[in-house]
């Protein structure tokens, strides 16, 4: 079987972590936690960035750093990993979902402005969602695929509304944004080093952002609010930072970062080059206004049926998958209020994902293509 995404452990991993064992440091507290905390900075552009046990305890701590609180919601997409809504319920709020843009897959600005400028009213000095009364707290854009959202539209939504915006973006180290680096774009981004991702710590996340007060304020919630040695907590924190351990893993993979994000770009190009056009299957998109990281790659199937391709993908030794289930359809959020989810609900089980680990060969990237041909015919 040609896996879908497996983690490329061909650099310093080892050393680093023989380097913990040797010196004792293995918990949290350790030179490689510093060093991440640099290189993601470095890599996303960004002033400060503070690591985490994973993406989704990244955009807990965020969203709490930025005030959402019980009975809030938030403005998310649907379509997206659980975990961008899972987030927003860890803080007691809610996520309040709103569609994709066709150019991007990641959080429509036209459909958001709708929903802030019909549906929202300011009461008592807050944003509220006018029929519930409960305060909009965030925006939460995902940078769904390694593409960006458009950032531009949706933080001048933001500023002028009055609200923060928390980017989740779990698989989006590498891009960019109309020239501009990922860490600067939201008041803070998250980024996940789980194992499918294209950097990895074997779990792990970071938050990144230009204030470092507030980057700061996240560092500290993470690290059960502590304060000094004297076990003083000024307020209710969590147990959510990165182990040494972890961050061995995570120092040595951004290292190769560029390596990884170059190799993803030329995958996808490699597939939209062989198989988009053909037989009704459509290439992801690629807006005009990012670099995306190309963390994910595949195909829409506009004509026939996406799950027969699939299985015949799989017959053929080529892992596919269809694209995350929307977080609406799924039972925790069933009662979640939501915009018209036209195009979230039109495209997610049209997509189907093809092998794209940094690791993969010429020759298997081949054999992908020739299987998708065969499975095409025969679906
Ligand atoms: C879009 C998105 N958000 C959040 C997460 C959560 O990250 P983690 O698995 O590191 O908690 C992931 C990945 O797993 C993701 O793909």
């Amino acid at each position: 079987m040609i896996p879908a995404a497996i983690p490329n452990i061909s650099g310093r991993e080892a050393d680093y972590l023989m380097e913990c064992v040797r010196t004792g440091f293995v918990s949290s507290v350790g030179p490689f936690v510093t060093k991440l905390e640099e290189m993601t900075a470095e890599a996303t552009g960004a002033l400060a960035c503070a690591a985490t046990s994973s993406g989704t305890t990244g955009l807990h701590a965020a969203l709490t750093a930025l005030g959402v609180v019980h009975g809030d919601l938030v403005l998310a997409p649907s379509f997206s990993f659980i975990a961008s809504a899972n987030a927003i319920a860890h803080c007691g709020a809610t996520p309040w979902f709103v569609d994709i843009a066709p150019d991007s897959w990641c959080m429509c600005p036209q459909r958001l402005e709708a929903a802030l400028r019909k549906e929202c009213a300011m009461r008592g000095g807050k944003l509220v969602h006018a029929r519930s009364g409960r305060r909009l707290a965030a925006i939460m854009p995902v940078h769904v695929l390694g593409n960006v959202a458009d950032m531009q539209a949706i933080v001048s939504l933001a500023h002028e509304f009055g609200i923060p915006v928390v980017a989740d973006a779990a698989a989006a180290i590498g891009a960019t944004y109309r020239g501009r680096p990922l860490g600067e774009l939201a008041d803070l981004s998250i980024i996940s080093f789980n194992g499918n991702k294209t950097i990895t710590a074997g779990g792990g996340g970071a938050v990144v952002g230009n204030d470092r007060t507030l980057v700061n304020l996240v560092r500290h919630l993470t690290t059960t609010a502590r304060l000094g040695p004297d076990y003083v907590h000024d307020r209710v924190g969590f147990n959510y930072r990165m182990t040494n351990l972890q961050a061995a893993v995570g120092c040595a993979q951004l290292e190769r970062l560029d390596e990884f994000v170059a190799r993803k770009r030329q995958i996808r190009r490699f597939y939209d080059s062989r198989l988009a056009g053909k037989a009704g299957l459509r290439a992801f998109p690629w807006p005009e206004w990012t670099d995306s990281a190309c963390w994910l790659s595949g195909f829409v199937v506009e004509r026939g049926d996406p799950a027969a391709v699939r299985a015949a993908l799989n017959a053929r030794g080529v892992e596919s998958r269809s694209f995350w289930r929307p977080i609406h359809q799924q039972a925790p959020y069933a009662d979640a209020p939501r915009d018209e989810l036209v195009l979230t609900e039109a495209l997610w089980s049209r997509i189907v994902t093809l092998p794209a680990s940094t690791g993969i060969a010429d020759a298997e990237l081949e054999t992908v293509v020739a299987a998708v041909t065969a499975a095409v015919e025969e679906a």
